[in-house]
């Protein structure tokens, strides 16, 4: 059955004594959840942390990835260089890379494939904006981001692939979509993976809320019947904030 996930999404947040410090943090804060717990802190943190992590229960994840394994790609960091650094699960997709630095569902769908190709885990985040809610079109938009980047794979990817539903007009914004909101999207998403890979893919597959999630909401988001978890962004700053998001469940 699908889990309960709450992964923390650091973004461009936290030098290398700052992210000691929070991790540092959040070990006190540990203790048996219900919920699996990941943080993404910067690439030039990430082997820190998972040294750091080895023996906790969190999980250390990367923000992003090329989707070529080297090469003349300056800048760029692969699927294989985070897997030698023992990092095993990816957020693609989010919408600031797809806002900022032009990332198409195309572009996606080849660093999905590299990721799987690396047995790695993915946190495939989407989620429709402001002016497609406006115009009822949310449906469309998130229907059309999940088919473009996923629907060539195979039904047995989908053990590796989570999803974010991310409304752009909810991250960062302090507007939190209304529990009611989220779960009407999730229900959608699920239905959606069920008429594409039948009822057990559907169900098998965690779909995380993620846009101002705060400890004094994430208990109803969290208490939908389609709602697995939460993509974290602000509050995964703060390690009492986070652990009281983890907590909610
Ligand atoms: P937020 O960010 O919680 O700060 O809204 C969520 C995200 O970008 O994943």
């Amino acid at each position: 059955m699908r889990k309960n996930i709450v992964a923390g999404n650091w973004k461009m947040n936290n030098d290398l004594a700052q992210t000691q410090a929070l991790i540092s943090d959040l070990v006190e804060q540990t203790q048996t959840s219900n919920a699996e717990v990941m943080i993404a802190p910067t690439f030039t943190n990430l082997y820190s942390a998972c040294e750091a992590l080895r023996e906790a229960n969190i999980e250390v994840i990367s923000q992003n990835m090329h989707f070529a394994k080297n090469g003349a790609y300056t800048g760029e960091i692969s699927a294989c260089m985070l897997k030698s650094i023992g990092v095993e699960t990816v957020i693609l997709g989010h919408s600031e890379r797809r806002a900022q630095f032009g990332e198409t569902d195309a572009l996606l769908a080849e660093k999905v494939n590299a990721a799987l190709e690396n047995n790695m885990r993915i946190i495939f985040c989407f989620g429709e904006e402001l002016n497609d809610r406006k115009t009822d079109n949310h449906f469309n938009v998130v229907k059309g981001q999940i088919k473009n980047a996923l629907f060539h794979l195979p039904e047995s990817a989908w053990k590796n692939i989570i999803l974010a539903y991310e409304p752009v007009w909810a991250i960062g914004t302090g507007e939190t979509a209304s529990p009611e909101q989220a779960q009407e999207m999730h229900k959608f998403i699920r239905e959606t993976l069920d008429n594409k890979y039948g009822v057990d893919t559907a169900n098998s597959v965690s779909i995380l809320y993620g846009g101002s999630v705060k400890p004094n909401n994430a208990k109803e988001i969290f208490s939908k019947p389609d709602v697995d978890g939460g993509l974290i962004g602000g509050a995964a700053l703060n390690a009492i904030d986070f652990y009281a998001i983890v907590n909610a469940f």
